[in-house]
């Protein structure tokens, strides 16, 4: 069992990681029942791991009930918000139940969400059941739906009472969903992390194939990296925690020209989004070719888009930066931008200029 603590005064929390993990997961969630029942939230997707879920607590006489929504992106709604909050206060649950949240990221952000308004907030543990949501989504307290204006824009910080994953839950995972996911592996060593750039390189192909030691190595450093930011900027007000946001600027103007759609999966347009990161800090003479075209390469061996044709969007360039405009972080009319010296040396960067972005993305083959 490997253990990471995401250290936030009272509010602290243990993320559990270890294969096999989800059997006995009542190991840890019946000292958090209170003898009480306890609330499942999932989507139709995850069923044989509710099972799975609801037979460990079972054995731990700790009863459960299922709330099962429809998978999928759209879930992450007005409407399926209502009707988790009105579910869950029909079975009576009180501010010190703990709801779990087990899925994706969409019933993590879902979930959590419902679980900061509900009596004004109730306690909630994240059970990830995606590589994305085991390395990024079910730590750190962003919790969202989306609404006609854009992805995210309402929504809370509420950090769960603990993370428990469990890598076999990724064996019945779709490839594609897993590449995905490991976009965001990839990210953390971007980020500020060479050495765990060169582990990716050597050992991503491994990991993709299932093998258990590489997924539980990128998962527990990927959280570790995550908790440490958080720790740092749990609010994201000192520039720390957008950090997580490398390639996510251009990747959202790519996942909105997609339609946010199965088109393109968030994690494709991260790993298309940091290449061109790495390409556009090149042409400012920030890094070198050599480092941009290492990262594309590394996306490509994996079978992740590199760029915009490869993410199959051939929209001009207005469009796309049209789309950054929409950004949440765009502010007082500038956007931040994380920009690149070199792998593992990002930075943020206000002063980009929307207009060289423009010139760069027309450079860029389609
Ligand atoms: N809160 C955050 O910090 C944060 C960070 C990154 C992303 N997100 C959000 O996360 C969401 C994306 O998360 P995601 O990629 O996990 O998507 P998702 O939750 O939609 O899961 C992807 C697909 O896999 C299915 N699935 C889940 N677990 C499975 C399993 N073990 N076996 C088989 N199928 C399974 C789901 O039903 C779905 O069809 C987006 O809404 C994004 O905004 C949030
Ligand atoms: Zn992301």
């Amino acid at each position: 069992m490997k253990t990471v603590t995401v250290s936030l005064g009272d509010r602290s929390y243990p993320i559990h990681i270890e294969a096999g993990l989800l059997p006995r997961a009542a190991e840890r969630l019946a000292p958090l029942s209170r003898g009480r029942r306890m609330a499942i939230v999932t989507d139709e997707n995850v069923r044989g791991h509710l099972a799975t879920l609801q037979a460990s607590l079972e054995a731990a006489g700790v009863a459960s009930e299922a709330i099962v929504l429809p998978p999928g992106e759209k879930t992450k709604s007005w409407a399926m918000l209502e009707r988790v909050c009105d579910r869950l206060l029909e079975l009576g649950v009180e501010r010190s139940d703990h709801v779990i949240a087990l899925g994706g990221g969409v019933i993590g952000d879902l979930v959590g969400f419902a679980c900061s308004i509900i009596k004004r907030g109730c306690r909630f543990v994240q059970i990830p059941t995606t590589l994305l949501a085991q390395v990024d989504s079910s730590v750190g307290g962003k919790t969202a739906i989306n609404t006609a204006a854009g992805k995210n824009l309402i929504g809370a910080f509420h950090q769960p009472a603990m993370v428990l994953i469990d890598p076999d839950v990724l064996d019945s995972l779709p490839a594609r969903q897993v590449r995905a996911g490991y976009a965001e592996v990839v990210k953390y060593g971007l980020i500020d992390d060479f050495a765990f750039f060169e582990w990716c390189e050597a050992n991503g192909p491994a990991l993709l194939a299932g093998d258990p030691a590489a997924r539980v190595h990128a998962i527990a450093h990927s959280v570790a990296a995550k908790a440490r930011i958080v720790a740092a900027d749990e609010h994201e007000t000192n520039g720390i925690r957008a950090l997580l946001n490398l390639g996510h600027t251009f990747g959202h103007a790519l996942e909105a020209e997609a339609g946010f759609s199965d088109r393109l999966l968030h994690g494709e347009g991260v790993a298309a989004g940091c290449a061109l990161a790495f390409r556009y800090s090149m042409r400012k003479g920030l890094c070198e070719r050599q480092d941009a075209e290492r990262v594309a390469a590394h996306f490509r061996a994996i079978g992740l888009p590199d760029g915009l044709a490869a993410a199959g969007i051939d929209a001009p360039s207005a469009t796309l930066v049209e789309h950054m405009k929409h950004d949440k972080k765009m502010a007082a009319g500038t956007l931040p931008f994380l920009l690149a010296r070199g792998i593992g040396q990002t930075y943020l960067d206000k002063t980009v200029d929307l207009a060289d972005v423009t010139a760069f993305l027309d450079g860029e083959p389609r």
